[in-house]
């Protein structure tokens, strides 16, 4: 198995530690297969009882990996990317984000889906997809409207900015922000309790909390034939060009 994601379980703990530091932990295909066998696994798994995910150096993920996008914008449904956003949405034991630094993308959608999700005070978020050209992914253009009203959800995705842990607060995607050394302890804790308490009640709870799987499934599957159709987009290639030249991207040929 990869070392770029590390897989580790002790006490009832699953942790995923995602760990491609130089290249700002980017996810690869074959990073998402691991984190989606991962979580499929705890699913079925009766000694993992919660699952944590976090990232190394300063980074959480930084999104798709883009030269991915570039190469191999061909996605359907046995795509380890959408394998591992079903698991994240139908994982039905506990899940933890441990948001260790930059979270964009993916890294901030995933946090739609865990239970609770610490940060370190360094963290930041964002939610580029307009910027490079695509639409939101993880059933987020469902899920934020719905936990932050129309306009919130429109700032984070239309303008795409990156925010800090205060508006993440405020804004009810992270529960707690702590110190950076805290991080891991303060995420394994609340791991800890959860892994003590009686699984059927903790999985029926999660289950009421959840709602209508069956919404949020299908707004991802809307979501995902849209994306799939904007990757191979001329406006996505100059956006991802751009990033890969190191320069802005020029939207101003396309009407
Ligand atoms: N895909 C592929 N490579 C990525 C990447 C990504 N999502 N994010 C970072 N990298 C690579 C950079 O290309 C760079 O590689 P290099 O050293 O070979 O040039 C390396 O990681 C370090 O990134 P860098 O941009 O130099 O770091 P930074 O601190 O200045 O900026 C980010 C960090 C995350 C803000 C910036 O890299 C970025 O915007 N990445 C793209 C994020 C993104 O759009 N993700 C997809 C969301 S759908």
């Amino acid at each position: 198995m990869s070392d770029l994601v590390q897989v580790s379980l002790k006490d009832g703990i699953q942790k995923l530690t995602i760990n491609r530091a130089e290249k700002k932990n980017a996810l690869t295909q074959d990073m998402y297969a691991i984190l989606a066998d991962s979580l499929n696994n705890a699913e079925t798994d009766p000694d993992i009882r919660v699952s944590v995910i976090t990232g190394t150096a300063d980074s959480f993920t930084s999104g798709n990996d883009l030269m991915d996008f570039l190469q191999n914008p061909q996605q359907d449904d046995e795509t380890p990317v959408i394998r591992f956003l079903h698991a994240l949405a139908s994982i039905k034991k506990p899940l933890i984000g441990a948001v260790n630094g930059l979270a964009v993308g993916v890294g901030t959608t995933m946090l739609l889906h865990c239970d609770l999700v610490f940060a370190s005070k360094n963290a930041t978020f964002s939610l580029p997809f307009v910027n490079l050209a695509l639409v939101p992914e993880a059933a987020s253009s469902y899920l934020l409207p719905k936990m932050l009203g129309h306009q919130r959800a429109a700032e984070l995705l239309m303008l795409g900015e990156t925010f800090d842990t205060a508006k993440a607060s405020d804004y009810g995607i992270v529960n707690e922000v702590v110190d950076p050394v805290d991080l891991d302890r303060t995420a394994m804790a609340a791991a800890q309790k959860l892994a003590a308490k009686a699984p059927e009640a903790l999985r029926l709870t999660k289950s009421l909390l959840k709602g209508d799987f069956e919404t949020t499934a299908a707004r991802m599957k809307a979501e995902g034939d849209i994306f799939q159709t904007r990757l191979v987009s001329p406006e996505a290639r100059e956006a991802m060009t751009a990033f890969m030249e190191k320069r802005t991207p020029d939207f101003s040929k396309f009407s």
